[in-house]
Order: C-alpha cells, then sequence, then structure tokens
C-alpha cells in the first residue's frame, strides 16, 4: 500500500481549524481506510498486509489492545468487536501501564497496539515489552514508516491522511473501521460468526461513510447546544455498552479543547457515586444507541432527569422512545449498534469543537498538550 500525502492535503482548505477541517474529512478517511478491503461481493474483509498464516491467527488465545488517548478509547470499541465477534479474550490497557506491570503473555498471545503517529513513546516502549516477553505484535497505525510501524511484527494502516489538530478525530473513526475489519477477518477464520451475519455487517460497514456526512450536513442544533451549554463547568457522558466507550471520547474531546470537566461513565454505574453530582441544570449528554441494552439506558436517563439534569440524548434516527425522556435530542442515521459508535461520536467532536469556539479556546492547540508525545 502507498499512501500519498501532499503539502496542500496539510492546509486547512478553506475550514477555520484543522480540527473542524478533519471532523468533515471522516466520511474520505473511513471509505479509504474500508474500501480495499471489503471483498467485492461484500463476503468477506480482506487483510492482504497480514502476512501471518491462518493458523496462527487461529491459535491466538489472549488479546492486549495497548494505546494512550483517543487511541486507547478506539482500543475500548476494539475489544467489544472481538470478543462479540472473533471470541477471543481482549483487555485493553493505557501503554504507561502495560509497560509496568507484568502481563502474562506466551506465544499464543497478540498485542495490538494502536497509535495514530506510530510514535508515541509509551506505545513504543509497550510495543517493545510485549514483544519481549513473546508476544506477536501488530501495529495499527496512520503513518507509514513510523517507529510503532518498524517495531511490530505486523502493521496495518489507517488511511486518514495527516492529522494536525491536537484533538482526533479522523484518526478515531478510522481506527474503529480497523479494528470493526480486523475483528471480522478474525471471526472468519474461527468460524464464529454465520455468512449471513458478515454479510450484513460488511453492508452496514459500507453506508457509514455517507451516514456521516449525512450528520455533517446539518451541525446548527449542535451550535447551538453547545453555544447554551458551553460555560458550564461540569459535563457527565452515559452510556452502556458501546455508547459508554463513545461516552469516554466524547468526554476527553470536551476536556482536552475546552476545558470543560468532563466525566464519562457507565450509566449503571452512576448510582456508585457519581448521582451525588447531578444536580438542577447539570448537563448530561446520554448515549442511547446500543439496541441490546436499551430498556437499561432509558431506566438510567430517567434516573438523571429526576435529579432534573438537563439531558441532551444521541439516538438512532428510528428511535421514537427517547424524545419523551430528554430535554433535546441529537439523532444519528440508523445503523447496526456495533457501528453506532461510528456515527454517534461525530455530534460529540461537533459538540467539542462548538463549545470550545464559544469559550474562545485555541481548538486546534490547547494548552499543555501536544499532538504527539514522544517522551516519557
Ligand atoms: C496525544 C494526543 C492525543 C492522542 C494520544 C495518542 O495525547 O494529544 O490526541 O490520542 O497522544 O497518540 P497516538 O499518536 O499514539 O495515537
Amino acid at each position: 500500500f502507498e499512501v500519498n500525502w501532499d503539502a496542500e492535503a496539510a492546509e486547512k482548505g478553506g475550514y477555520e481549524h484543522f480540527m473542524i477541517k478533519e471532523i468533515y474529512e471522516q466520511s474520505k478517511a473511513v471509505r479509504e481506510t474500508m474500501s480495499a478491503r471489503i471483498a467485492k461481493d461484500d463476503s468477506a474483509i480482506v487483510m492482504d498486509e497480514l502476512k501471518w498464516n491462518k493458523e496462527f491467527l487461529n491459535s491466538i488465545r489472549k488479546i492486549f489492545i495497548v494505546a494512550c488517548g483517543t487511541a486507547y478509547h478506539a482500543g475500548f470499541v476494539g475489544k467489544y468487536y472481538i470478543e462479540k465477534l472473533a471470541r477471543i479474550p481482549v483487555e485493553v490497557d493505557i501503554a504507561s501501564e502495560f509497560r509496568y506491570r507484568s502481563p502474562i503473555i506466551d506465544d499464543r498471545t497478540l498485542t495490538i497496539v494502536i497509535s495514530q503517529s506510530g510514535e508515541t513513546s509509551d506505545t513504543l516502549a509497550a510495543l517493545k515489552e510485549a514483544k519481549r516477553l513473546g508476544s506477536k505484535t501488530l501495529a495499527v497505525t496512520n503513518v507509514v514508516g513510523s517507529s510503532i510501524a518498524r517495531e511490530a511484527d505486523q502493521v496495518v494502516y489507517t488511511w486518514a491522511g495527516p492529522e494536525i489538530a491536537v484533538a482526533s478525530t479522523k484518526a478515531y473513526t478510522t481506527q474503529l473501521i480497523m479494528m470493526f475489519m480486523l475483528s471480522l477477518y478474525m471471526s472468519e477464520i474461527k468460524k464464529t460468526i454465520e455468512k449471513d451475519y458478515t454479510k450484513h455487517l460488511i453492508g452496514a460497514l459500507r453506508q457509514v461513510p455517507s451516514q456521516i456526512h449525512e450528520i455533517l450536513e446539518d451541525v446548527e442544533p449542535i451550535k447551538t447546544f453547545a453555544q447554551k451549554y458551553g460555560f458550564n463547568e461540569d459535563v457527565f457522558f452515559i452510556g452502556r455498552s458501546l455508547d459508554y466507550a463513545v461516552a469516554l471520547e466524547g468526554s476527553l474531546k470536551l476536556k482536552e479543547i475546552s476545558y470543560i470537566h468532563a466525566e464519562a461513565y457507565a450509566a449503571g454505574e452512576l448510582k456508585h457515586g457519581t448521582l451525588a453530582l447531578i444536580i438542577e441544570g447539570v448537563p448530561v449528554i446520554a448515549l442511547a444507541t446500543q439496541e441490546s441494552v436499551y430498556e437499561k439506558t432509558l431506566s438510567n436517563i430517567k434516573e438523571v432527569k429526576a435529579r432534573d439534569a438537563v439531558v441532551i440524548g444521541i439516538a438512532l434516527a428510528n428511535d421514537d422512545q427517547i424524545e419523551k425522556y430528554v430535554d433535546h435530542i441529537i439523532k444519528v442515521p440508523t445503523t447496526d449498534e456495533l457501528l453506532a459508535p461510528l456515527l454517534a461520536v461525530v455530534p460529540l467532536q461537533l459538540l467539542a469543537y462548538y463549545a470550545a469556539i464559544t469559550r474562545g479556546c485555541d481548538v486546534d492547540k490547547p494548552r499543555n498538550l501536544a499532538k504527539s508525545v514522544t517522551v516519557e
């Protein structure tokens, strides 16, 4: 594979900030990351770049996903995908934790490191440690020939193109696509899911780029929420299952660029602490895209509403119940629940972006943060 990054692509191209440009580039980035890896008849994922034989892939008994920041959040989604589709146990670790603990690794362990830049020092060190302990390693990265790409046994590239803004957006969505495709690829080798289900998921996957585009066609309501709630000092994100993984990323985006204190909570865990902080007028972003836990999520929404929180619900277009329980609603196109994170995260990125603008923050270069952390 060849990736050509020309100088022009690295400019803002008419957008006010790199971040918003990169948010808008997601549809294309996602399409490019997936298209060459789907079989023509939509029956399977093709991973020609993986040089492992099927016997090795079939022998894997344990997977670690190791990363930092946004890539770590992509790892959470990846865990869910791999366990659900390929039925291999997965642990997700922050690289700076993994490298200093004693992970249990043998030759049937695969360590997947995710890194946009391919240069994050903790992730690189964790990768070296995994190798030293005898794990096979796979890098998911956006930069061809980066240190992490060179160090790992195998590498698969996301094709997001250059990401300049410190807050990661299109790298995250392409990482999700990659984790989804890897999971489907492994599921075929392990024969863990039916062929029809694979076809259904690939069909849904193909629609994601145009669905992202659809969300980006009307950002006005999100802008309005950001202007209205942008001066609150605390915001909570809640969700269950994959919605929880997206909540983590949504809260990180808000913290990074708008400096609003944001906390993501697994909705079922609220009552074990966070509920004490939910008082009148506190904004709660409630994600409810997961069919399998939908009713449970609704109960949690009712819990925060009962404390007079202001609830902004994020739901699928075919949801005709949620309106009754929330103050505001943002709908994303209907998709399979496994792919919902790719759509649900987009309004959260926009919310963070417009909140930062409302507060006059330097969106592309937030204080104290760097795009690539190459020191420990
Ligand atoms: C920094 C960036 C984050 C990024 C993280 C990991 O903290 O500000 O946006 O998610 O590093 O970077 P990587 O290049 O390894 O994905």
